[in-house]
């Protein structure tokens, strides 16, 4: 059939299986014209299936020839609607591994699970002996704990509330949000959903399985962003739980003192995770378009191969005086925040436009499903009944 894109605000509800092929070739081909070099054998990526994960998945795979276990939690087709871009990402991923003789196999199911956990030990076990790195590249809406508790994540302030211009994804304009603060029990939420507890909970079941090299690495993600956003991001909720999660990584290089844990800082780019969190997507349009002026805009895979490449397999990998690695350097730049603080202040429904790069963060939306990339044809029937190579 012909799959067309359903965009409900920051969602679509459908996903193209040609056009998320060819997302994933063009992130083989950006890495393995990088020239890695220097990098892990056996890697375990947690959240493998898009946005910073796939990245992460592309990177050890095609830079490193490293083989790949992927976990993730996505959808199959059932014939009347179509797979999630996770699924078709992943059947792309392993079939051009399989290809090019690179070991790939994934497990979709829920991560936070103990079932999951043991289901990638006993693969480890089998196909590998043990792990020599561990991405933790989740984000999820809620978890449900190993004691069975339900928690449920929320994208609020943890002071007042916050209003700030937004951008109505829904038509373009410029408008005003509030974000109301949240309740204890929500901070809570996001802290157990997004911090670094299920990190920590892996990171052990794969030590006393002894299915982790002694000296692996392991790195999860976190973001800051500009101060602009800091009442919804760094100071939220979800700042909070990165916070944990960064004190994870340190909780981690004491308790497994071989074990090199780091959090990369990443840079703010559209996925599915972050399309959803309020204000936060006008501060991309126009991030977008000022990196873009400056020459030194990047995607997930851009960002992800310079940390293989320049920061983690180096003698000492360097980080900031937390201990973080700063994939956000350049975001961050002075000059970058200057201008984008300037646009900020002048954006409105009637510039956005010129002054933001809002048709670069609309091609990055479709693409992130399968839609708008080139030598594509999407008049051709295609089968939205896909198969992952090693999933039954
Ligand atoms: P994403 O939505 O593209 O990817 C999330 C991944 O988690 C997918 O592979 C999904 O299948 C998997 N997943 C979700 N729930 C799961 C579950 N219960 N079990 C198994 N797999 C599950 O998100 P994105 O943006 O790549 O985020 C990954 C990490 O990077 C997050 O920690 C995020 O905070 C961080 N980050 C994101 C930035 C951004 O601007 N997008 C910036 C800096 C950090």
């Amino acid at each position: 059939m012909i799959i067309e894109p359903k965009v409900r605000e920051f969602i679509c509800t459908t996903a193209h299986p040609e056009g998320c092929r060819e997302n994933v070739k063009q992130q083989i081909a950006y890495v393995k014209a990088q020239n890695i070099k220097k990098g892990p054998k056996k890697v375990l990526v947690i959240g493998a299936s898009t946005g910073y994960g796939l990245a992460s998945r592309i990177t050890a795979g095609f830079g490193c020839e490293a083989a790949t276990i992927g976990i993730f939690f996505e959808k199959p087709s059932n014939g009347k609607r179509t797979a999630t871009p996770g699924w078709y990402n992943t059947a792309a991923f392993e079939e051009e591994a399989h290809k090019a003789g690179i070991y790939a196999k994934s497990i979709n199911g829920d991560a936070f699970s103990c079932e999951i956990k043991e289901k990638t030990i006993d693969l480890i076990k089998k196909d590998w002996g043990k792990a020599d790195m561990v991405i933790y590249s989740l984000a999820a809406p809620r978890r449900t704990d190993k004691n069975g508790n339900l928690w449920v994540s929320s994208l609020k302030t943890t002071k007042e509330a916050f209003t700030e211009k937004s951008l109505d994804l829904r038509n373009n304009t410029i408008v005003e949000k509030t974000v109301e603060p949240a309740k204890p029990e929500e901070i809570q939420g996001t802290k157990k959903v997004m911090g670094g507890e299920d990190w920590m909970e892996w990171i052990e079941a794969l030590k006393d399985a002894d299915v982790i090299e002694e000296n692996a690495l392991t790195v999860a993600y976190s973001y800051i962003g500009p101060e602009l956003t800091y009442p919804i991001y760094f100071d939220g909720t979800i700042g909070q739980a990165k916070r944990h999660l960064e004190n994870t990584a340190k909780v981690m290089r004491e308790k497994f003192p071989k074990l090199q844990a780091y959090v990369s800082v990443n840079k703010a780019l559209v996925t599915q995770a972050s399309a959803a969190i309020p204000i936060v997507p006008l501060y991309f349009a126009i991030l977008y378009k000022v990196m873009k002026e400056v020459g030194n805009h990047e995607g997930c895979i851009e960002q992800i191969s310079r940390l293989f490449k320049e920061k983690l397999f180096k003698e000492s990998v360097p980080t900031d005086a937390e201990g973080r690695i700063r994939m956000d350097d350049w975001e961050l730049s002075e000059e970058v925040q200057r201008k984008v603080v300037e646009a900020w202040k002048q954006v409105t429904t009637e510039n956005v436009t010129e002054i933001s790069d809002i048709e670069g963060y609309w091609e990055d939306f479709y693409q992130m499903f399968g839609f708008h990339l080139a030598g594509v044809d999407y008049t051709k029937d295609v089968d939205m009944e896909v198969k992952i190579p090693s999933i039954d």
